[in-house]
């Protein structure tokens, strides 16, 4: 089996479930893709920190950029996140060298994603984006492969893990915005700087992401309409209680009189409305189009194991190229139950 080489730059709650992803399904990743995968290379800041990885036998680099232009990787998967700086100089240089990239970042693609595009076509190679909207929800490749036949009208949902979390330990258990916000970010759901979070700028990173997709539009990050919540009071909560509402942060972008609307705000949504009981971590997108006519995709928006899902996902489809093999070879591993069943009479 031939082997297909992964660089991982950043080694966070994203990142260190991915190396540990990659290892635990190593045989399915094989069976699927027909390559034998494998972290060769990782890089992060503090090399000392224990994070409950086994590194043995993969190259450490200090330099992110360096590791992605090692000739000891054949994708680099880019974790560090933030629009600028290390992130930004580690997908350009990976994509220079000829290297596929998937990223979880969603304000580098939001601010740079056209021109990252562009330069992963002139380079004849991937750029994977699945964990960059909805974290664990595959909303990317159910929009760019599931979709192709319909047109859209209007994409919009919970988009961000951190503010639905928070809105709803706020109103259920009566908790402090602060005290939320310390708990999500211990949990390993919030931005490295949460203002992204609750101020729904990455909520229109991600909205930005999904227009594109849904409508075909060139990214668009500036031209969304943005109110986080952090001036959100108890107080409001309890009042949209007493109407029959709760309130969400919903990111909407919808075909209007002058072309595509994009805002994100936090909405009165009636509390018998199925968005009203998407509660927690938890993310939900729906989508209207004219075919399949009212979609809704459901689950978790955040988290380590749950955004390394949709980073593992792509990490297989860039592996396998172009045609996949169409259920993968077998493992051998489980049987059908019905079979089971047969064996055993
Ligand atoms: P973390 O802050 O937990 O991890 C970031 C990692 O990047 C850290 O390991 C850090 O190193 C490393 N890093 C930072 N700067 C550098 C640098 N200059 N060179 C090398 N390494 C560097 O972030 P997350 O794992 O939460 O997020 C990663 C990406 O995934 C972001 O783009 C985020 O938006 C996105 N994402 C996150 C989700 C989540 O639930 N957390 C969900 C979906 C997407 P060190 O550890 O040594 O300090
Ligand atoms: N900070 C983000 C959230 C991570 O809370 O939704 C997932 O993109």
């Amino acid at each position: 089996t031939q082997s297909f080489r992964l660089g991982v730059a950043g080694l966070g709650t994203v990142g260190a479930a991915v190396v540990r992803m990659v290892a635990r399904r190593a045989a399915t990743l094989s069976a699927a893709t027909g390559r034998e995968i494998r972290v060769t290379a990782v890089s992060s800041r503090d090399r000392d920190r224990d994070r409950g990885l086994d590194l043995a036998g993969i190259t450490w680099f200090d330099d992110p950029v360096d590791l992605a232009r090692s000739g000891e990787v054949d994708a680099v998967v880019e974790l560090i996140g933030g629009s600028e700086g290390a992130a930004k100089a580690v997908v350009e240089a990976a994509l220079g060298a000829g290297k596929h990239v998937v990223t979880a970042n969603k304000a580098l693609l939001a601010h740079h994603g056209a021109a990252l595009a562009r330069a992963a076509e002139e380079a004849g190679v991937a750029l994977a984006f699945e964990a960059s909207a909805a974290g664990g929800i595959p909303i990317v490749k159910a929009l760019r492969e599931g979709l192709t036949g319909n047109a859209i009208s209007r994409v919009y949902g919970i988009l961000n893990g951190t503010c639905n979390y928070i809105l709803t330990r706020m109103e259920l258990e009566g908790l402090t915005f602060e005290a939320c916000l310390k708990d999500a970010q211990a949990l390993g759901y919030a931005e490295a700087d949460p203002t992204f979070d609750v101020e729904g700028f990455d909520t229109a990173h991600k909205l930005a992401i999904l227009t594109s997709l849904a409508f075909g539009t060139a990214l668009d990050a500036e031209g969304v309409s943005v109110e986080g919540i952090s001036a959100i009071q108890p107080l409001d909560l309890t009042m949209a209680r007493e109407l029959g509402y709760r309130i969400k942060l919903l990111g909407v972008a919808q075909i209007a009189a002058g072309g595509i609307e994009q805002r994100v705000h936090p909405t009165m949504v009636p509390r018998s409305s199925s968005i009203a009981q998407v509660m927690g971590v938890t993310n939900a997108v729906t989508i209207d189009a004219d075919a399949v006519g009212e979609l809704t995709l459901i689950g978790p928006g955040a988290g380590g194991e749950a955004t390394a899902s949709a980073v593992v996902a792509d990490i297989a489809d860039v592996a396998a190229g172009p045609v996949r093999p169409a259920f993968g070879r077998p493992t051998g591993r489980m049987q059908p139950a019905s079979r089971v069943e047969m064996q055993r009479h």
